[in-house]
């Protein structure tokens, strides 16, 4: 330990909640508190146990404490035997480009700050989690690790040494041990610059192709500069809010059709740009819009994996492809046709990361805005706009053209996400409960044209480390190959939110017209009956809808 460094008494408060592989969010007050960061940091380390001299990649997604944050860091980091680490200038990485630079750098593992998508600013969320050297989020063994150890800690190592300047690229020492300030753009569009046909998509741009891509005032403006404008030499009115802020302008950075309301509002507009997209506030998540008509995540990745060979980086074909249950089956006929394996996952990136590092898959996505592939080890935004853009630049056609002419060719999974927000923990119990107990009720129940095959609660044995997950949501499965989904979310943090997912598959051309909400009115009084929704939780509509 070097010479400065302090041990100092750890206090209450310890940590409370379990952090997920997503790690551990709270309001920014809970994290400003003395001691609470650190003693949280400090499980991380002891967790982990970094070799002497190890490498630690560090930044965030620039929200409120992200900069005073990163300084308590690198101090413990110091105080730890680290021999280097690499922060974003000004503390800033996205998730993606952090899992890039870990890899790239061949870093020990990094730590990210981040609350996603969730609201920001001096009462809004904050998020700190450990990502492993494969640029993953850590497994559930670390996790629970540092869990472990954050409710029994009673020291943290910390230097005492001034704040390091982060405003400018290059290193400096900290008490024995370098900080290397990096630009923190560059490595992630170069990864970019290596899969996708730049050339293709700046003629395309070129010839008038409209787009526009909105950041939300989150982490992923700088890196949308760079990408869209300065290599792919589209005008400046491309970016929307892609100055990123402390409190993303206040703002809910989470792409959908609720929440990035001033996009959709463009892109439905009179004279709609032909394209839209936007990330959230960390950059890993994706939304994808044609001129009036929006593409939903499942079929999205149906899509990209039915085109991956128009894409250079995917080429020589897919290894395989993954989704998470709830997802919709869009992908599996897709994948059919290729005669490449689809597997099924429990909600979350983890499990993906497992397939890609056995070479078991190469695309993989969640019904949750979320698409990604082998690149790197966590979903990423930029990267399924700039999949679309090359495939859109070899194709020729718009969005809707490219997802009708899909749906002619597949059929239809029609699908939406229906969430409730925040009912009490009780109730949402409740409404579980109940339906588990319904299961032998239900099965071979008919409900006008639709007959349940079967209900179930998903698990899922790890094909590569045999461990297996249980409890990951209940299945209503009929016999057209339809299904309802309920599960309660892992990430909220008020109460408990519900979400039901709901899919029909549609075979029929004829019935492509049909927006998804009335597609699926059948399915959806089936879950209100099945789950007794209103009496249980007093609510008659669904907080959001994707
Ligand atoms: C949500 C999404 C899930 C995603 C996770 C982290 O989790 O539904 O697909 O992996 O955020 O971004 P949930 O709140 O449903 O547990
Ligand atoms: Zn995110």
């Amino acid at each position: 330990m070097p010479e400065n460094a302090v041990l100092t008494i750890a206090t209450l408060p310890y940590t409370d909640q379990k952090p997920g592989t997503s790690g551990l969010r709270k309001r920014v007050p809970v994290f400003q508190q003395p001691h609470y960061l650190e003693n949280f940091v400090q499980s991380i380390f002891d967790s982990i146990s970094p070799p002497h001299g190890a490498t630690l990649v560090l930044g965030g997604d620039g929200r409120h404490y992200n900069i005073e944050a990163i300084q308590i860091i690198l101090r413990m980091a110091a105080a730890n035997g680290f021999g280097r680490v690499l922060v974003g200038r000004s503390g800033i990485l996205s998730t993606p480009a952090a899992s890039c630079v870990i890899r790239k750098q061949g870093a020990f593992g990094g730590i990210i700050l981040s609350a996603s998508h969730n609201p920001g600013g001096p009462e809004g969320d904050f998020g700190i989690k450990y990502n492993t050297s494969n640029g993953g989020p850590a497994p559930e063994k670390i996790t629970d690790s540092i869990f472990e150890m954050s409710r029994r800690i009673t020291q943290y190592r910390i230097v005492d040494a001034p704040d390091v300047d982060l405003d400018t690229t290059g290193d400096r020492m900290l008490c024995g041990m370098r900080v290397s300030v990096i630009e923190p753009v560059s490595d992630y569009a170069d990864l970019m610059e290596s899969l996708f046909d730049f050339d293709a998509i700046r003629s395309l741009l070129a010839g008038g192709f409209d787009i526009r891509f909105d950041a939300m005032h989150a982490v992923t403006g700088p890196y949308a500069r760079e990408i869209f404008v300065n290599r792919l030499k589209a005008p400046e009115s491309s970016l929307m809010n892609c100055v990123p802020l402390p409190d993303f302008g206040k703002g809910h950075p989470d792409p959908n059709l609720t929440y990035a309301h001033d996009l959709v509002s463009i892109l439905n507009g009179e004279h709609a740009p032909d394209f839209g997209a936007a990330s959230d506030g960390d950059g890993d998540r994706n939304m994808i819009l044609g001129r009036r008509f929006f593409v939903t995540p499942s079929d999205s990745l149906a899509i990209l994996t039915a085109n991956a060979k128009l894409v250079p980086g995917y080429r020589r074909g897919l290894k395989g492809v993954a989704r998470s249950m709830p997802t919709s089956a869009a992908v599996d006929r897709v994948a059919r046709e290729l005669g490449i394996p689809c597997f099924e996952t429990p909600t979350g990136w983890k499990f993906f990361g497992n397939l890609m590092d056995a070479d078991k898959v190469t695309l993989c996505g969640e019904e949750s805005f979320g698409t990604g592939s082998n690149h790197i080890r966590e979903k990423d935004g930029l990267w399924a706009v700039l999949f679309w853009l090359n495939v859109i630049a070899v194709r020729k056609q718009s969005v809707e053209d490219i997802v009708r002419e899909h749906w002619a060719r597949f059929g239809r999974n029609v699908y939406s996400r229906h969430d409730y927000e925040a009912i009490p923990n009780d109730a949402a119990n409740g409404v579980i409960a109940h339906l588990r107990a319904e299961f032998d009720n239900l099965a071979g129940k008919t409900f006008g044209s639709y007959e349940v095959e079967r209900c179930d609660d998903f698990s899922y044995t790890d094909p590569v480390d045999g461990s297996t997950s249980t409890g990951q949501g209940l299945r209503l499965l009929f016999t057209d190959g339809s299904r309802i989904v309920f599960r309660l979310s892992g990430t909220g943090t008020e109460g408990a939110t519900l979400r039901i997912y709901l899919e029909a598959y549609d075979p029929i051309v004829a019935h492509h017209h049909l927006d998804a909400q009335t597609a699926l009115g059948d399915l959806i009084s089936i879950a209100g009956e099945v789950t007794q929704l209103e009496a249980r939780t007093g609510r008659k509509e669904p907080t959001v809808i994707t």
